[in-house]
């Protein structure tokens, strides 16, 4: 039977740490689906058709890979969607006593066994998220090899810098 996975996140932009879990999660299972949502709690840089189109656009060589969007809750998606795993990528130790509680309340809300999968982030990108490459590109700082060349670039065109 095919194994339908889920890697959500809000992605603003997407990273290179992003990527690699998206590549790793495409030799893992037959379809990944990559889930952009809006998260209430961020006020984000980049609108969800422009964060759907730069994961599209990074993730072109993939062809299991699908982007989609959406919002409210992750649970309900993926009931909705017959996904048969959510996939998380740990960075550093702090993250898995959140990751721990949000897998257990998702565990409670699917309508079937859905595992959640961690899978480790690569060291050389276990310092990065989406805020401190913004604040880094604002301020006029170099994140080459962090984010992919494409997404840089449309970060540094956010501030209006060349
Ligand atoms: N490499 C680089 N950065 C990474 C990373 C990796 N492998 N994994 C995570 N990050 C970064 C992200 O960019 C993000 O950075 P930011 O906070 O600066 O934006 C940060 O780490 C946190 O990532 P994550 O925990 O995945 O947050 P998110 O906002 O991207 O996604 C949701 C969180 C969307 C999955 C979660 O809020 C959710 O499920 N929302 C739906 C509502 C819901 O169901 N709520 C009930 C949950 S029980």
């Amino acid at each position: 039977m095919k194994k339908k996975a889920l890697y959500a996140g809000s992605f603003d932009p997407i990273t290179c740490g992003h990527l690699d879990i998206i590549k790793r999660t495409s030799k893992m299972y037959d379809e990944v689906v990559v889930g952009v949502i809006t998260n209430p709690n961020k006020n984000a840089l980049f609108d969800v058709k422009e964060r759907t189109d730069m994961i599209a656009c990074t993730t072109r060589n993939l062809d299991n890979i699908k982007i989609v969007s959406f919002s409210g809750l992750l649970a309900k998606y993926v009931n909705d969607n017959h996904f048969d795993v959510v996939i998380r990528g740990l960075r550093v130790t702090t993250d898995f006593e959140y990751e721990i509680q949000m897998a257990q309340m998702n565990s409670r809300l699917y309508n079937k066994d859905i595992e959640t999968v961690f899978l480790m982030t690569q060291p050389k990108y276990s310092f990065i998220s989406s805020s401190m490459i913004k604040e880094v590109v604002m301020l006029g700082g170099e994140v080459k090899g962090l984010v992919p060349d494409e997404i840089c670039e449309l970060t540094k065109s956010k501030f209006n810098i060349k």
